[in-house]
Formats: structure tokens, sequence, C-alpha cells
């Protein structure tokens, strides 16, 4: 037999090397290069999604396959991925260990089984018993629910074949393995052959397959990003240990609008819808603390309004620290370079820590202007009670429009809030509006601050 040669696999984009290297020169990614064991992919047949093997033209197509959507029942869900589940769509939900990924796939296995649909779970990473456990205590159990404890891919598709089932959860795509294949599970190659292969038979027999992936300690999805390209849906589920709230957020959908979110309540029942999702996130906001403000968050159709807080305190060591959960840790350095230069104040002798209540994890541009707001309140300590705001910073302090201007300012409506401080581009007015076209106008509206 031929010795199969050593190669070396960027987990990030894939590239292949013949020498492990620190950098990946194709990404550019550190320390993302492992070892493998060469695969001889020409062998296998090619990769094909269905029976598109002719062409057609497109205007038949649409009709032939017009998108039947499956719902899971649980209502934010199905309007995450924009109507239910489509059929054949291949979904990756990635978090955290002990998030609660297999529990919410539990709980869609079985409101589709109650539909009278035949649903099967693969978990490779809990015995059958384990799963059978969890589902008595989330009260979870259906005779359509069919589990098979297996993390052999090949003996996975034959049982596909042999059930014939309505939809598929795989938990995780990293414990299985290709026997074809020498590397072991969760390696680059054999989380790339499993997720295309199950991809391939979803396309096929039109059944829908949601794979759970594991995260690396960055919060990326351990395999390579191609994984995020062969699947249609791509979701996270986010959340703080300790804290009960977990949100669901579409990051790519091939069948649906990105960036919605669903939220949930973990319970020792399982996880429970939040309906009004504001309500829940500010239910706990102080009153007349500096620090705190109300950020409408939105990457989709349902915004969502969020608490950021903000601790300003004199330092005790050589380097001030800064702190951030929630949100990007060189946003903050940038924020905080910015309010320095901006409003001439000195905060190299203050710790800044900022957070995003709730553990969900903000990345749009939007929450600059709440985050500086949050920083100066604490800073001088003065609360800014009931005041929302949304708007990006540009490195001279200039605040730039953003987008679902409308659906944020009717949010903050629905919860009364009594003043927005709003970029000057809004073409809308309200009594309760301030707008502002700069960080030290904005301060100064806000804060009654006229020494800058
Ligand atoms: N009896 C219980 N009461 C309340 N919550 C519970 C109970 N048992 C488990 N949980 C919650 O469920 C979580 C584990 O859920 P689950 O196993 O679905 O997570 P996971 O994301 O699949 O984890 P892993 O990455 O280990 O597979 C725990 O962290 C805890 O929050
Ligand atoms: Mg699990």
């Amino acid at each position: 037999m031929v010795k199969k040669k050593t190669v070396y696999i960027c987990n990030e984009c894939g590239a292949k090397f013949p020498t492990w290297a620190g950098k990946c020169s194709a990404c550019g990614a550190w320390g993302s290069i492992v070892e493998e064991k060469e695969e001889n992919f020409n062998k296998r047949k090619s990769f094909s999604v269905g029976d598109t093997a002719r062409a057609v033209s497109l205007s038949q197509t649409l009709e032939e396959t017009l998108l039947e959507r499956i719902k899971t029942n649980i209502l934010t869900l199905d309007e995450a991925f924009g109507g239910g589940v489509v059929k054949g769509q291949v979904i990756l939900l990635s978090g955290e260990p002990g998030i609660g990924k297999s529990t919410l796939l539990l709980q869609v296995a079985y409101q589709i089984a109650k539909q009278g649909s035949k649903v099967l779970y693969i978990t490779g990473e809990e015995s059958s018993s384990q799963v059978y456990i969890r589902g008595k205590r989330i009260n979870a159990i259906s005779e359509n629910i069919f589990i098979l404890a297996d993390t052999n891919l090949e003996n996975v598709l034959t049982n596909i074949e042999q059930l014939n089932p309505d939809f598929v959860i795989l938990d995780s795509v990293q414990t299985v393995y290709s026997s074809e294949l020498e590397s072991s599970a969760g390696s680059v190659s054999q989380v790339r052959e499993v997720s295309a292969r199950l991809t391939e038979i979803a396309k096929q027999k039109n059944i829908p397959v949601i794979l759970i992936g594991q995260v690396t300690k960055e919060g990326n999805i351990a395999g390579p990003k191609v994984l995020e390209h062969i699947v249609d849906t791509v979701a996270h589920f986010e959340g703080e240990r300790g804290n009960a709230y977990r949100v669901l957020k579409i990051v790519k959908n091939r069948f649906g609008s990105a960036g919605e979110i669903a939220v949930f309540n973990m319970t020792s029942k399982g996880l429970e819808e939040v309906k009004d999702p504001s309500s829940f996130f500010l239910s706990e906001k102080p009153q007349g603390k500096s620090g705190s403000i109300i950020f409408p968050y939105t990457e989709g159709s349902k915004p969502v309004l969020v608490e950021i807080q903000a601790l300003v305190s004199k330092t005790v060591y050589a380097v001030p620290q800064r702190k951030a959960q929630g949100i990007d840790i060189n946003k903050l350095s940038i924020i905080t370079a910015i309010l320095e230069k901006e409003l001439n104040i000195f905060l190299k002798d203050r710790d800044i820590f900022v957070n995003v209540v709730g553990g969900m994890q903000i990345k749009e541009p939007a929450v600059d202007l709440p985050l500086a707001l949050a920083i100066i309140s604490s800073f001088y300590d003065k609360p800014i009670d009931n005041i929302a705001s949304f708007g990006e910073l540009g490195l001279t302090g200039e605040v730039r429009s953003v987008y679902y201007t409308d659906l944020r300012i009717k949010e903050c409506e629905k919860f009364k809030v009594k003043k927005l401080v709003i970029p000057k581009s809004v073409e809308e007015y309200q009594p309760s509006f301030v707008k502002v076209s700069s960080l030290k106008e904005a301060v100064v509206k806000v804060f009654n601050e006229k020494n800058f």
C-alpha cells in the first residue's frame, strides 16, 4: 500500500502546503495550519447537487421547484428562517459548548415529528439514552423521531437511504468521519467531506438537513470556511454562560434575508420563545445610573432594544485596561481614541469596561454612537435615562447614517423612549429626535457639557 503523504491545510481557507507555517500565505490567518494526510478526492465521483444534470430553462425551473417550506411551529425560528425551513435546505448551526444547540434541535425535531413527519436525529456526541433523557426533560419524545448514535458517514448515509426521513439533524458535523479518508474526525478534509456528502443527499432527496458545528475558541466555526460556502444557511446560537438569554442569528441565508434573529429563554423544560425581546432585554435596566443607554439593534427585519453599559474607573495599573463583552475590543479602542481627540478628555488613566446586556454579540457600526455616549455618561457620572441612540462614528468624530433607520425608530417609539440621539441625515422629524452630525454635538446636546 502506498503510504499517504502528509500535507498541511489551512483551517480557515482550506489551502494546502507542503510544510507547516505560522501564517497561511493564502488567506493571511495566523495559527490556522494543521497537519493532515493527503486524501485522493479525485477518485471519488464528483459532487453533484441533485437532478440538474440536464439544462432547463430558468422560467421552467422556477415553476418546478417552488420553494416548499416546512414549519417548525416555533414561530420566531420560522420567521428567522424566512417562513420555515425549505425542503432540501442545508443549515449549519454553530455555537459555544453547552449553549443549547442540541436542546433547540431536539425541540425542532419534536415539532416536526408532531406533524407526522419522520425525523432522523444523528448523534455523534452523545448516546441515544442521553438524548432520550434530554427528550424526557423537555418533553420532546415522539415515535417519529429516530435516533442514530453513529459516527460513520457511510453508515449514516445508508440509514438515510433506508429510513427515508423527511428531516435530518446531525449533531455534530465534527464527530462524523468517512472511512474513505484517512484523516481523523473533525479534520478539515473530513468536515468538508461530511458536509458535502450530506448536502448532496439533501438536494437529491429534497430533505432539509441541519448540521451542528462546533466553534473554535475564537468563536469561529471549527473547520474550513469552505463549510460555510457549501451550506445554504449559517446560523449562530449565542448567549452568556449563567444567563438565560439565547439569541439565534442568521448569518447567511440563500432562502431568506440574513441578519434575522430569534430570541429564546433557557429553562429546565428547554428553550422558550421570547416574543417581545426588547422588553425582555430591558426588564432589568437600571434607572438613575450612569453608563447605561438603549441601543436599537437590527441587522434584519426585527429590531431589538438592547442595553449597552460602560464603566469608566481610575486605573491602578501602568497600562489602563480595556475590556469589552459583546463588542469587538478594537472598536472600543477606536471609540476611546475618538473620544479623547474630539472631546479633549484624558482617558489614559482610566480603565474602561463595556458590556452588551444579555450576551448578544454586536458587530454592526450603528452601535458606535451609543457606545461613546455610555462611556461619556460613566466618565462624567451623569445618567442618561430614557435615551436611545444609534449611528456610526467616523474617525474624525462625524456621525454617519446607518441602515434600517425606520425600523429602529419604530421600536424605540413602541417603548416610549423619550429622546433619540440619531444621525442628522435621518429625514423624518419627531419632537423626541436629537439629530446630530458629530460626536461633540451629541455630547453637548445630551449632557449639556459646553467646555470641550
Ligand atoms: N436540568 C436542567 N435545567 C436547566 N437547564 C439545563 C438543564 N440541563 C441542561 N440545561 C441547560 O442546557 C445546556 C446544555 O444544552 P445542550 O446540551 O443542548 O447544549 P449544546 O450546545 O448542545 O452543548 P454541546 O456543545 O456540549 O453539545 C446547559 O448548559 C444548561 O444551560
Ligand atoms: Mg450538544
